[in-house]
């Protein structure tokens, strides 16, 4: 099952990206041609989800040494300087931003010394590579990971880990595609995900793009159900997987796994390579975004609360790796992730 929904496409030497924002009322693309422009898609969340967030930034970093090519040297390397600086400014949670950068860098450094107008096309290559590789590791988490899903299974997901959120096919969503592809009939609870409303704008809407049955509730239900013998797995993605697999992933996550254990229910998180942060030892390291008030106040113009109240907003919380069932990686399935079986994916 192939998702007709795009991301992220290259238009006439322009990143276009589906404004998520906009979703799931009106699609329409933001165009961006330089790395201000995908810095500021990337903190406005016109794009977002970790694997789609470096693959923006890849495309950011490209556009700018295509914008500035002719410029005298030390100005190049100025402005791809700032293009860095300010990408790796943009959110803090998704290592895959930082993994991208590092990518772009590398092909940046050995290309050193060619005309600014090669350096830019071998950037745009690279670019292309990260968003081609993307897919091929979704596909791939897809195949190893439905396996877990038996036919009828009843999956519950929080926020959006699918196409919406990567290059295409989704995390935890792609294994649920990838197990709808091999003929079981899977159906969706999607929590709504406040307060950004990932599930309910996002996941609800791609899923009912590919036909995959998804019910919606509030975030305060998923107990509920579980108590009810109405959930039979629970699928989610990732921002950043530190060493011992603690994971890190939308504010609500860790409140699921809890109450998954507490009813037996397996608790699976899909997560590419790029998504898992070595140098962090655990989760405590992990870097939480916590973005505006407003946010928890209200949403897209219409307050609920006093304008005046005082509101937190973490914007991701950490799922210690023992409440983790397995993780799903586009080498295999890790059962039971610990610090050893995570170092010995990278050595695969
Ligand atoms: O704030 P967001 O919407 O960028 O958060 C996204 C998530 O938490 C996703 O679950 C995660 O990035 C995995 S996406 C494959």
């Amino acid at each position: 099952m192939k998702s007709g929904v795009q991301t992220l496409r290259w238009r006439d030497g322009r990143l276009e990206l589906i404004d998520q924002r906009r979703l799931p009322q009106r699609v329409e693309f933001v165009a961006c041609d330089s790395a201000a422009a995908v810095t500021q898609a990337i903190r406005d969340m016109v794009v977002r989800g970790a694997p789609a967030i470096g693959c923006a930034a890849a495309y950011g970093i490209a556009l700018e040494a295509r914008r500035v090519k002719d410029a005298p040297p030390s100005e190049f390397a100025a402005a791809m300087t700032r293009a860095f600086d300010a990408l790796a400014g943009s959110r803090p949670t998704a290592v895959n931003l930082f993994w991208a950068l590092e990518r772009m860098r590398a092909v940046l450094e050995k290309a050193k010394g060619s005309a600014p107008d090669e350096i830019a096309g071998r950037l745009i290559q690279e670019a292309h590579r990260i968003l081609a590789e993307d897919v091929q590791a979704n596909r791939a988490m897809g195949r190893h990971g439905e396996g877990l899903l038996r036919d009828g299974a009843r999956v519950l997901t929080h926020c959006n880990a699918g196409a919406l959120a990567t290059a295409g096919h989704g995390t935890a969503l792609g294994v649920i595609r990838s197990a709808v592809e091999s003929g079981k009939r899977v159906s969706v609870i999607a929590d709504e995900t406040r307060p950004f409303l990932q599930g309910a704008r996002l996941t609800a809407w791609e899923l009912e793009q590919d036909r995959i049955p998804v019910t919606l509730i509030t975030d305060s239900m998923s107990g509920h159900l579980m108590s009810r013998g109405e959930v039979d797995a629970v699928i989610v993605g990732a921002d950043r997987v530190a060493a011992n697999g603690d994971v890190a992933n939308k504010i609500g996550t860790y409140m699921v796994a809890v109450l998954a254990r507490r009813h037996g229910i397996p608790f699976y998180v899909a997560a590419p390579l790029s998504t898992i942060d070595l140098k962090l030892p655990d989760g405590a390291a992990i870097p939480i975004e916590e973005r505006g008030a407003a946010e928890v106040r209200g949403f897209a113009g219409v307050e609920w609360a006093p304008g005046s109240v005082p509101a937190r907003h973490p914007a991701f919380d950490v799922t210690p790796a023992a409440l983790v069932t397995a993780l799903i990686t586009e080498k295999g399935v890790v059962h039971r992730p610990d610090r050893e079986k995570i170092a010995a994916l990278f050595r695969m």
